[in-house]
């Protein structure tokens, strides 16, 4: 199914036969696929298809109900709490939401997992604050309490509280979405930037079919609980299924969800 399944690189993600129910609802169904180191992967799909649930079960933040999920080379199953908190470190997860916590401004929420993390100094955690900060172009708006600021700010800033502790996997979960779409562009930017400059895997859940073709790796579509095709964006732009020419063309399409 993947353009590169004989690459030699040693994957961050690999999902193998992957199911996940809640009670009688199966949402992962037999998932099997891999993320390569560096690989800007975009995951597309209708919504309550299991997309955030299967950037859940990257971090760690939900189990399989069977099957296998290995980041960087370990079974999330075997390790300990100790080594999943330890694995869950080199994760930077931007929530679908943001996820800023009201009463502490943009800096201190930033600083949160090395505070929580680290023991570095004061002084220099805020120096690495200010760091990602103007990384995604917030230099003067570290003091500001999230309800002081718009939409697309508050994705920044949850953005380089994602990137503080320099991750190896960065897990997106549609970070465009209720965004006009200069600020989406910028954040698509963004990401594109990141993965390139902090030689990250970056896995992308997004409805946006066009920022997608234009920055991604791979692209998958999920479709009840497994993905239907995963493709560089020209494979996708050639696929003849009817879901991904819906997503494509919406105007021409015939796939009307009930
Ligand atoms: N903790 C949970 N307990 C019970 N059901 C859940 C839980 N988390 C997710 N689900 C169910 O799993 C299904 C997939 O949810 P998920 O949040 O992954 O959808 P999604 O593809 O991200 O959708 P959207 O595009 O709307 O964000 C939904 O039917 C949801 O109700
Ligand atoms: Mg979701």
């Amino acid at each position: 199914m993947s353009s590169n399944d004989e690459t030699p690189l040693k994957p961050v993600v690999a999902f193998e036969n992957v199911v996940k129910t809640f009670g009688a609802r199966h949402v992962l169904n037999q998932q099997t696929f891999t993320v390569n180191p560096g690989e800007l992967f975009v995951v597309i799909g209708p919504s309550g298809t299991g997309k955030s649930v299967t950037l859940k079960l990257i971090s760690g933040l939900l189990r399989p109900t069977s099957g296998t999920v290995r980041v960087l080379g370990e079974d999330l199953s075997a390790v300990t709490p100790n080594q999943l908190a330890a694995l869950r470190r080199k994760i930077g997860f931007l929530f679908q939401g943001g996820a800023m916590l009201g009463w502490k401004t943009l800096a201190e929420n930033i600083a949160l997992p090395l505070v929580e993390h680290s023991s570095f100094p004061t002084s220099e955690i805020y120096q690495r604050v200010n760091d990602v900060l103007r990384e995604v172009g917030l230099d003067h708006a570290g003091d500001l309490f999230p309800s002081e600021v718009s939409g697309g700010m508050l994705k920044r800033a949850a953005f380089a509280r994602a990137i503080i502790e320099n991750p190896e996997i960065l897990l997106f979960d549609e970070p465009t979405s209720g965004l006009d779409p200069v600020m989406a562009f910028t954040i698509d930017a963004l990401i594109h930037r990141i993965n390139q400059t902090h030689h990250a895997a970056c896995i992308v859940v997004t409805h946006d079919m066009a920022g997608a073709l234009r920055y991604a790796d791979r692209i998958a579509f999920l479709k009840e609980g497994r993905f239907l095709i995963v493709g560089t964006p020209d494979e996708i732009r050639q696929s003849t299924l009817p879901e991904i020419k819906a997503f494509l063309n919406p105007e021409q399409s015939e796939v009307v969800y009930g």
